[in-house]
């Protein structure tokens, strides 16, 4: 009898903590744990310029679009543009512009200028269309042309380089431009998943003692942020 009612003690308890576990939040006790969907908010604009340049990137993601960054690789650009003070930008690959729109978000703070390159004219056309609805083609000059010949035209320091175009060309950009980077500038390499990144360039922005390399947003495409030494 007394083992009867010490196991219904038992079975009651368990019960109970199985309840409470259920009633946590996700992620666990204590209040501590958040939804997914938290990490994905919207941006939110701080005044009224930065109100219509995100209503225009809203309107360009319903028009025509190749291969852009996503939202969360985009606020990095402008994060990093914005934090480093960056006063030239140099972007290769422009494609429909959505990715030089973040730029221009930090840049119409800084005071600085972005140059973008891209090789197809249609493509260019496009992004041209959509500085001038944001608001922010006087912050940026398209280069039409192969990046690989028109990036020879930089003599001035640069303070971020945007690598987006020919994953294959990625080392080559490297090698012409580093020297140009400003100690503590960034070279910022896109598609660094390890199912898309080139590990010849992999292995140039991690071998190399002179530069130093994170990997972000390795859940997406993946960001290579990479530092050049003071
Ligand atoms: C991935 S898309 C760029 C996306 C853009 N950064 C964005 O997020 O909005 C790559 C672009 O690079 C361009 N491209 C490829 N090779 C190039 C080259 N050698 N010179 C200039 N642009 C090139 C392509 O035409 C394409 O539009």
């Amino acid at each position: 009898m007394k083992r009867v009612a010490l196991a219904a003690t038992a079975m009651m308890i368990l019960v109970s903590i199985a309840s409470t576990a259920q009633a946590q939040p996700p992620g666990g006790r204590g209040g501590m744990g958040v939804d997914a969907e938290a990490f994905k908010a919207p941006p939110l604009p701080v005044d009224d310029q930065e109100k219509k340049i995100l209503a225009a990137m809203e309107e360009q993601r319903n028009g025509p679009r190749y291969r852009n960054v996503s939202t969360a690789d985009g606020r990095l650009m402008r994060m990093l543009t914005e934090t480093t003070g960056a006063k030239c930008v140099v972007e290769i690959g422009t494609s429909t512009g959505e990715s030089a729109v973040w730029f221009a978000l930090g840049l119409r703070k800084t005071g600085g200028h972005l140059y973008t390159h891209e090789i197809d004219p249609g493509r260019a056309k496009i992004a041209a269309e959509n500085f001038k609805k944001a608001g922010v083609d006087e912050l940026i000059t398209i280069v039409l042309g192969d990046a690989h010949e028109t990036v020879k035209r930089y003599k001035e320091p640069i303070d971020i380089l945007f690598l987006d175009a020919d994953k294959e060309g990625y080392i080559d950009y490297l090698d012409k431009l580093v020297p140009l980077i400003r100690p503590g500038g960034l070279i910022i390499a896109h598609n660094m998943s390890p199912r898309m990144a080139d590990k010849k360039y992999v292995d140039a922005i991690t071998k190399n003692p002179k530069l130093e390399t994170s990997f972000l947003l390795m859940d997406g495409a993946g960001v290579g942020v990479t530092m050049k030494k003071r």
